[in-house]
């Protein structure tokens, strides 16, 4: 990455942290419209019923999916006990189309901003009518400052709900330690590099160390035959993996997020590994984009031209948001 490019990673990660740049854009009539027009690569609408609508269409070709409304660091009480009823309305959706799938979500986006008794309460909402339906439950891992109180929320539920699962970030240093006791509950871990800008003495920079760890983290649940989500797009690490035959395992699926490498997940699912696409809906997609142009800032120019509604993007380009099942 050249210096321009990491001053724009730096730029975009930091602006995704700022609540009332977030807030600014959430509520203006002129930019929310235009900046929605580059979320909706990533996105799949602003309504539930357009994110089941994918879903379906997902699960017709063979895929999993996890399914979250956006949304995070929720400070009103309203607002949370909203964000949670939705929850609880998408897992009876999926229910009644018995969608036996995957709903994720942030902590933060159902109380643990306001305290972590709330977020438990709502979590333990979730659980049961998830438990109901036979539908697993993602949390999301958030910035390590929220760590520790999301893990120790985990750690109250999940021996009562096992189809409660946590997602784990391999760029935090203290995730050595953290997989050791997690393995020990039965719920899935995903594992991801982690999204979050984080100081350098938390957390590694993209590398071949960060790669390596992510390398050994999967080998660690695989021989401890424990439910696993490997969730990247990385090309060169996902080979490596299929190379050590970690695909072929049971308890092992890979999951990428809707809009990014739908090429790839496609040619590993043609290969009949368990494949699964994640899934946004909802209107607070601005943190959720400001993550996937950081990630990769080539996501810029598409996001441009989708902003002057330049008609003509190549659809079939693989980087194109719009899944493409053929
Ligand atoms: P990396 O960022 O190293 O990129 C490797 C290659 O992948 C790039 O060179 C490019 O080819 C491709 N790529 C990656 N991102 C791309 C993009 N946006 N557009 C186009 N190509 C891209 N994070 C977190 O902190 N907490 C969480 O709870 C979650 N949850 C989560 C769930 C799922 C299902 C996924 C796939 C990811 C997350 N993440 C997350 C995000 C994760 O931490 C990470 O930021 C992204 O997956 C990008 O990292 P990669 O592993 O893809 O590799």
């Amino acid at each position: 990455m050249n210096k321009a490019e990491e001053l724009v990673v730096q730029a975009l990660k930091s602006a995704a942290r700022d609540e009332r740049m977030k807030h600014t854009v959430q509520q203006s009539t002129e930019l929310y419209p235009l900046l929605w027009k580059a979320a909706k690569r990533y996105v799949t609408g602003e309504k539930r019923q357009d994110a089941l609508r994918v879903a379906m269409e997902c699960i017709g070709n063979d895929y999993q999916i996890s399914l979250e409304l956006l949304g995070e660091n929720t400070a009103d009480l309203l607002e949370c006990q909203k964000a949670k009823d939705e929850f609880l309305q998408l897992i009876e959706s999926m229910g009644a189309s018995s969608m036996k799938q995957t709903v994720s979500f942030d902590l933060s986006h159902i109380g643990l901003s306001i305290s972590a008794e709330l977020a438990y309460q709502h979590l333990i909402e979730l659980a049961q009518k998830a438990q109901q339906y036979e539908i697993t439950l993602m949390i999301s891992m958030e910035e390590s400052s929220k760590t520790s109180d999301i893990l120790d929320i985990y750690k109250k539920i999940a021996n009562q709900y096992s189809n409660v699962g946590i997602t784990l970030q391999v760029h935090l240093y203290r995730t050595e330690e953290d997989i050791q006791q997690l393995i020990q509950y039965p719920g899935k871990i995903r594992l991801v590099k982690g999204a979050f800008q984080e100081l350098a003495d938390v957390a590694l920079k993209r590398s071949d160390e960060l790669n390596e760890r992510f390398l050994y983290y999967v080998e660690q649940l695989i021989n401890a035959n424990h439910p696993i989500s490997i969730a990247t797009h990385d090309e060169v690490l996902i080979q490596e993996m299929e190379q050590r035959q970690y695909f072929n395992q049971s308890n092992v699926e890979i999951e990428m997020l809707y809009g990014i490498r739908p090429d790839l997940i496609h040619q590993l699912k043609a290969k009949g590994y368990c494949c699964k696409v994640y899934l946004t809906y909802g209107r607070e997609w601005y943190l959720y984009l400001c993550h996937r142009l950081a990630e990769y800032p080539e996501n810029l120019f598409l996001a441009v031209a989708d902003i002057i509604n330049f008609k003509q993007v190549n659809t079939s380009n693989p980087l194109y948001g719009e899944y493409n099942f053929s």
